[in-house]
């Protein structure tokens, strides 16, 4: 039996050129950023609020401790990273001392946005790129990319940047959409394939960027083939929690 094949990264043209594809990815994002928060709501039903949260809860042990340090990759326009800082600001003894977080994206459309959308003095907005972080290694406690981290070009060099700057202990937390299988996934396709491209294209006048989306989550690695990608590049308790019917999930592990 022949292994499935794993895409190494996500392209928008059938590029073969990794950077062609990033550039790609970034312009993209760029144009879309003016109608992004709209679209995604409703493309989500509301469920998007609920997954950022469900996802920064479950890694309050580390947001409690005002010395962590904790990065957002591929923050868009903020709202994981906000996620992020309340449940820190719930969790934490003190307050004061915190440590910024930091949103980092390479889209400064997307980010022009997080910015007014939450001018704290508790983050940080970089723009960077998650493939060639501007950190030394063994910086940050926790990193967490919210359906951002299928769109890098680079899938195992996506992880093993993450490994690089996670401190030894230090968490990772990937909150991804999946393709589901079965049954679920027959209702899934014609929402996600069928209606996302018509609604997307109508709020934000892209049909084409609104293709590339179920396109990069049926092209990303299922939970097992990550799970293995993860441990392949080092990380611990690997696992991956699935939300509604599968169609997105939290990955977690431990440097
Ligand atoms: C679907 S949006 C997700 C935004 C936000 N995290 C959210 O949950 O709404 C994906 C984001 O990933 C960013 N991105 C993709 N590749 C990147 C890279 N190599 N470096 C930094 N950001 C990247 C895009 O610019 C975009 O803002």
């Amino acid at each position: 039996m022949t292994a499935p094949h794993i895409a190494p990264g996500a392209r928008v043209k059938d590029e073969t050129d990794e950077a062609a594809a990033a550039a790609h990815v970034q312009t993209l994002f760029n144009a879309i950023a003016p109608t992004y928060d709209r679209a995604n709501h409703l493309i989500s039903m509301g469920l998007d609020r609920h997954w950022w949260r469900k996802a920064a809860c479950a890694f309050r042990s580390t947001l409690a401790r005002p010395d962590a340090r904790i990065l957002d990759l591929c923050c868009g326009t903020g709202d994981m990273t906000a996620a992020l800082l309340k449940v820190r600001k719930e969790a934490a003894a003190s307050v004061g001392a915190a440590e910024p977080l930091t949103g980092l994206d390479f889209s400064a459309e997307m980010l022009t946005r997080a910015r007014v959308k939450y001018p704290s003095p508790d983050v940080l907005w970089v723009e960077g790129d998650a493939m060639h972080l501007p950190y030394p290694d063994a910086t940050f406690d926790l990193v967490t990319a919210a359906f951002g981290f299928r769109n890098l070009t680079d899938y195992a060099g996506g992880l093993r940047e993450i490994f690089r700057v996670l401190r030894p202990g230090g968490r990772i937390g990937i909150l991804e959409a999946n393709q589901p299988e079965g049954l679920s996934a027959i209702v899934y396709n014609a929402y996600f394939r069928g209606l996302v491209p018509l609604v997307g294209g109508m709020i934000s006048g892209d049909r084409a960027a609104y293709k590339y989306l179920p396109a990069s989550v049926a092209r990303f690695p299922r939970p097992p083939n990550m799970l293995a990608m993860m441990r392949e590049t080092g990380f611990a308790d690997a696992a991956w929690d699935g939300y509604l019917l599968h169609a997105a999930g939290l990955y977690r592990g431990t440097k």
